[in-house]
């Protein structure tokens, strides 16, 4: 079903999350008969460009970005007439009486700030200066979202001076991805679950999302941010959040929002000796994280991970066990929960049984997974074995199902639809700023330095230490 006309604007047009993931997630919409013939996009930036040469790199980065088996060339050229070009100095007056001049009264106006925050003030003085903050119209923002709690607090405050909290989309593509969703689909779906989603029945619960590139190109950001603040305060906090919360009343964005900001007040402080951090180092012809950012001694780390606690009713006592890394095995983001024993085995000690495990698995081969204990087939007696409960979406998606542009594609559908649940509030932000605080604030007064790490690796020795004292032990990486 086509969504409402509508005229979005994105600023920082020619960089490169337009290139490589909004542009190409709305043309693949538009393949999908999602946009209206009323739709079109205005990109803006600095370069002096015209329409023609705009569209003439879009079509490049679209056949670049999106798989070839999805470009139909009608389809391409239809996409690429709705692109308009507008010269603009967001800094000056340059362009913003041509910009507000195109936007169409009646129809959906959306501005997605796909610059960096510290341009975030200039955009929105600029739209409200003129006239462009209508009623109705939404803006959306990306991370990283403030640096720590006082400027993640400041940006909110600019955004708040031109634009209510309803119409600001503060996107985590994490949020986008189909099996998050799906994750509150099983939880809220089915009544299996949630009555065994507590510290009475869960064990602990392990969220790892690997990552097998390093960080060449984009050392300039990633020194100043490292995995704490570019992975664990958005997208782990928000996979933690989606698993720990309560049931919302109903799947709308404040009761989902308001439920996600409950379990992140409801973070204890880390302990110091509940983090591990690390570095990768040089290995396997591949150069090391100082070589990547051209930055020699720096103490920024790649690795983390950590134990956290959420000291409410339901969640005392079980600990969330978090873990992201760059240069890794493998390429991996899954959640695992794993349950306690059964209270007594009436098989007496059988290696065969193993604790249940709910597998959710993000990427690749997203699915869900149980794990459960039968009877091994056969005469051979009453021997237990594990086997998986297998709920993959891979054939229900197809192939590519676990592209990231699949994210935005549907994020950049609900700001056009007007629907915030899978967006970030401000509060949220701020309350996981909060939480991040002074866990870096205590390594950096210690000037702790990562541990090194081989590429290929699953991170640091110490990591496995984290979990190994506590007589657990982590998923592999694969
Ligand atoms: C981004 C981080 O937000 O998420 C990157 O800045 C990271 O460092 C990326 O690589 C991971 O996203 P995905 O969807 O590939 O898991």
């Amino acid at each position: 079903i086509p969504v409402d006309p509508f005229d979005l604007v994105i600023f920082g047009a020619t960089g490169d999350l337009a290139r490589r993931k909004i542009l190409p997630a709305l043309y693949r919409r538009d393949l999908a008969g999602q946009l209206p013939d009323e739709a079109r996009i205005i990109g803006t930036a600095r370069a002096a460009l015209d329409d023609d040469t705009w569209q003439g790199e879009i079509r490049h980065a679209i056949l670049e970005h999106v798989p070839a088996d999805r470009i139909e060339s009608a389809a391409l050229e239809r996409f690429l007439a709705r692109l308009g070009y507008v010269r603009l100095d967001a800094t000056g007056e340059d362009g913003w009486q041509r910009l507000a001049s195109l936007i169409r009264p009646g129809v959906v106006q959306a501005y997605y700030f796909s610059v960096g925050p510290g341009l975030f003030g200039d955009l929105a003085r600029g739209l409200h200066r003129h006239g462009m903050n209508r009623e109705g119209c939404r803006i959306v923002v990306e991370k990283p979202f403030g640096h720590d709690l006082g400027s993640a607090r400041a940006l909110n405050a600019t955004l708040a001076a031109h634009f209510d909290e309803q119409q600001i989309y503060r996107i985590d593509h994490y949020l986008g991805k189909e099996t998050v969703q799906n994750l509150m689909a099983v939880r809220f779906g089915n009544m299996l679950f949630e009555p065994l989603w507590n510290a009475q029945y869960v064990d602990h619960i392990q969220i790892t999302v690997a990552e097998m590139v390093g960080v060449a190109g984009r050392g300039g950001y990633y020194d100043k941010s490292g995995a704490m603040r570019d992975m664990v305060q958005n997208h782990m906090m928000q996979l933690l959040c989606l698993i720990a919360m309560e049931p919302p009343y109903a799947f709308e964005p404040d009761a989902v929002r308001d439920e996600k900001l409950k379990v992140i007040r409801a973070l204890d402080a880390v302990e110091p000796g509940d983090i591990v951090r690390g570095q990768y180092a040089a290995g396997n012809g591949q150069a090391g994280y100082a070589e990547d950012a051209a930055i020699p001694s720096s103490r920024t780390e790649t690795f983390i991970a950590l134990k956290a606690h959420v000291s409410n009713w339901r969640w005392k006592g079980t600990p969330f066990y978090l873990r992201t890394g760059k240069r890794l095995r493998a390429r991996t983001s899954e959640i695992a929960i794993t349950f306690k024993d059964p209270p007594h085995s009436i098989f007496g000690e059988q290696e065969g049984q193993k604790s249940n495990v709910l597998v959710i698995r993000l990427q690749p081969n997203e699915g869900i997974k149980l794990k459960v204990t039968i009877k091994e087939p056969g005469p051979g007696g009453m021997r237990l074995i594990e086997v998986p409960l297998d709920m993959s979406f891979a054939q229900a998606l197809g192939p590519g199902a676990e592209d990231i542009a699949d994210a935005y594609e549907r994020l950049i559908m609900d700001v056009i639809r007007g629907n915030q649940t899978l967006f970030m509030r401000g509060d949220e932000v701020e309350a996981a700023w909060a939480w991040t605080d002074p866990v870096i604030a205590a390594w950096e007064a210690r000037a702790d330095r990562p541990k090194p790490y081989d590429p290929g690796s699953s991170g640091p020795e110490d990591a496995l230490m984290l979990m190994h004292r506590d007589g657990r032990r982590w998923r592999e990486i694969r």
